[in-house]
């Protein structure tokens, strides 16, 4: 059974730091999509001269910083995050770039902004971590304008399939975890997004990974266990890390597939 606090709860505690996020990015990079995922993202957005953007929950700020020769300096762009560690980070890492970005603090459960004020609003892996993801659409759509765009990321049921499999021998991956996530998924986004938003499309992104070391595998496992909530893991970790080292002396690598999914969709009127 999932619970609304538990979910938040979660939320707040693995983005107390930008470090569980930067090391789950890096993983991806080993991948073999020669196209970045955030670079893929932006494609998809279309940004033309002019528009009023909204990012909620924008992490540590890497779509931009990894597109901002793209950015039109006409546009107007405020990324938010919950989380004021990550929206630090996000500041840190785009200040010196020269965008036409403002930082704000905003759980996307509240928007502080009046109705029909952005023409797109963002919300990239992120919406399965809002308890009450019918509230946030609700305010996305108000803050739209009529015309206006809503384009979030989310992942498959089947990401990272054989990480999760090879934690599950260990009891690391259960229907306990997955109860800290709303259910916004490839597989089930649009029936979520239906009552507030038209014309909605979807694509897949794929990026497979073949790790041939430890370290950044191991620290990816880590970010997924907060240490407050789970004080277990550290005496785990060694047995995972002998494993992990027996595949990699048997296989060389270990393969990982990334999905990731993209729907774009627009403000359904009177909603
Ligand atoms: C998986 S990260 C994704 C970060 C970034 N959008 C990206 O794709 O790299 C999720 C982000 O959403 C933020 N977040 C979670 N719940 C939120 C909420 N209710 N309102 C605003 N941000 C939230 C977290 O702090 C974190 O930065």
């Amino acid at each position: 059974m999932k619970n609304d606090r538990s979910i938040k709860e979660y939320a707040k505690l693995q983005y107390n730091s930008h470090e569980n996020l930067t090391n789950r990015m890096n993983l991806w990079s080993y991948g073999s999509n020669p196209e970045s995922l955030p670079k893929w993202i932006f494609s998809k957005i279309q940004l033309q001269e002019n528009e009023r953007i909204l990012e909620l929950g924008c992490g540590t700020g890497h779509l931009w910083l990894e597109n901002y020769r793209n950015v039109p300096s006409t546009c107007s762009i405020v990324l938010s995050d919950f989380s004021q560690k990550m929206l630090t980070k996000a500041e840190e890492n785009l200040s010196s770039l020269n965008l036409p970005i403002s930082f704000k603090i905003i759980d996307a459960e509240k928007i502080p902004y009046g109705n029909q004020k952005f023409d797109v609003v963002i919300g990239c892996h992120m919406l399965y971590h809002i308890p009450n993801i019918e509230k946030a659409l609700i305010e996305i759509s108000r803050v739209l304008k009529p015309s206006g765009r809503f384009i979030s990321s989310t992942i498959s049921q089947h990401h990272i399939r054989e990480l999760k499999d090879f934690l599950s021998e260990f009891g690391l991956y259960s229907e306990e975890k997955l109860n800290l996530f709303s259910e916004f998924r490839n597989e089930t986004g649009r029936d979520v997004l239906k009552p507030y938003f038209t014309e909605i499309s979807f694509e897949e992104y794929i990026n497979h990974v073949n790790i041939t070391t430890l370290a950044p595998l191991i620290k990816y496992i880590e970010s997924m266990y907060p240490k407050k909530k789970y004080p277990n893991f550290q005496e785990v970790k060694p047995q995972l890390e002998n494993a992990i080292t027996n595949i990699l002396e048997k296989n060389y690598k270990f393969e990982i597939t990334g999905i990731v999914g993209l729907f774009k969709a627009k403000k359904l009127i009177n909603s």
